[in-house]
């Protein structure tokens, strides 16, 4: 018998919807929550309740290890809404996927199809008036689990919340970004957690953001942990480069195997562009710009959808990229992701789970 089995996913809506409240002509991201939430309890090797209730806060005690220890993991996807009213969430199972390889990693239950998968439709079923529809918004999702065992050893927790809230959001970034090539701190090393979307890689970029904040940069690229020689990601989102004909984005273990940068080198590769996912040296970018080979350069997220790079920093110098208007694969790869997210096209890939 599986541990969901007998589970069904109870409903309690809202008896005070926040809705008229919400400008969404001025969405901030991440500022006000949708109506409901998902929430799952995992005890002792079961998955006991599932519900969807009235979003709102939470009841935790003060020694729940993952306060402590870190056991935190979560997601980020979107949902947006068709010109004919339909919803549909783009690529959920990829999420999924990569949310139990995180649970995995960080020694969490794999949350199981019926609650994530299903959760997730039946949760944005309930708040479907949530999902923005004007070009450039959606609804953001956020899946996420920690340990919630009050215990203060060191050992996996015997308890877990599995939570999926949502808030409609407009851009996360408003215009290109400059990026300060970290040549310190470090994000991740191999046989670390750098491919996992856990709570802590965001904490430690804090601190090296505001550095670069404070010398006029808006994000870090990080570099390799041995050798600061081989470019990782953003802060907050995979990396992709045009260099010559070559769509390129960094590869390893030690980066998120982000879901927009996967859709994007499919893209690439499908529209006749090479497509690699290998090393790229700082010093290989870095000539490619001087030389003007570096033709593009973007960051690739779920909230960040495609942010071009203007400006990079490293060493003391800046070095800028090409203007934005004359970016044809990225500003291309833009405008047939929103086509398509927005059900403007056919979706020949099936990415789009329309509920
Ligand atoms: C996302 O792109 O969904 C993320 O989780 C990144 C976060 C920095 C907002």
């Amino acid at each position: 018998m599986s541990a969901t089995e007998q589970l069904s996913i109870r409903v309690e809506p809202t008896q005070q919807s926040r809705l008229s409240q919400v400008d969404f002509n001025n969405l901030k991201f991440g500022q006000i929550m949708s109506d409901h939430m998902l929430v799952a309890e995992y005890n002792h090797g079961q998955w006991v309740d599932v519900s969807i209730v009235p979003y709102g806060n939470l009841f935790i005690s003060p020694s729940m290890s993952s306060l402590h220890y870190g056991q935190a993991i979560f997601e980020g996807i979107k949902g947006y809404k068709f010109a004919d009213g339909t919803v549909s969430i783009f690529r959920p199972d990829k999420n999924w996927e990569r949310f139990n390889k995180s649970a995995v990693r960080l020694q969490m239950p794999e949350v199981p199809e019926e609650i994530f998968m299903d959760g997730l439709k039946k949760l944005l079923d309930v708040d479907r008036d949530w999902v923005p529809s004007k070009e450039g918004t959606s609804l953001y999702i956020r899946p996420f689990m920690f340990a919630t065992e009050a215990a203060l050893g060191v050992h996996p927790s015997v308890s877990y919340k599995f939570l999926i809230i949502t808030c409609p959001v407009g851009a996360y970034y408003s215009k290109p970004i400059s990026l300060k090539v970290e040549t310190y701190y470090t994000r991740a090393a191999e046989g670390g957690v750098g491919f996992s979307k856990n709570a802590g890689n965001y904490a430690l970029s804090l601190y090296p953001t505001q550095l670069a904040n404070d010398e006029g940069y808006d994000q870090i690229m990080w570099t390799d942990a041995k050798e600061h020689k081989y470019i990782e990601e953003a802060g907050t989102a995979n990396l992709i480069f045009r260099i010559g004909d070559s769509i390129i984005t960094p590869h390893g273990d030690t980066i998120l195997h982000g879901v927009t940068r996967r859709t994007i080198m499919e893209l690439a590769e499908k529209w006749g562009y090479k497509a690699e996912q290998r090393k790229v040296s700082v010093q290989e970018l870095i000539d490619g710009i001087k030389a003007g080979t570096v033709s593009e350069a973007f960051a690739a997220g779920t909230a960040a959808t495609i942010t071009h790079i203007d400006r990079i920093g490293y060493e003391g110098q800046d070095y800028h990229l090409p203007p934005v208007e004359g970016r044809e694969f990225s500003n291309k790869v833009l405008d047939y992701l929103n086509q398509l997210r927005y059900g403007k096209i056919e979706d020949p890939f099936g990415w789009n789970f329309t509920i």
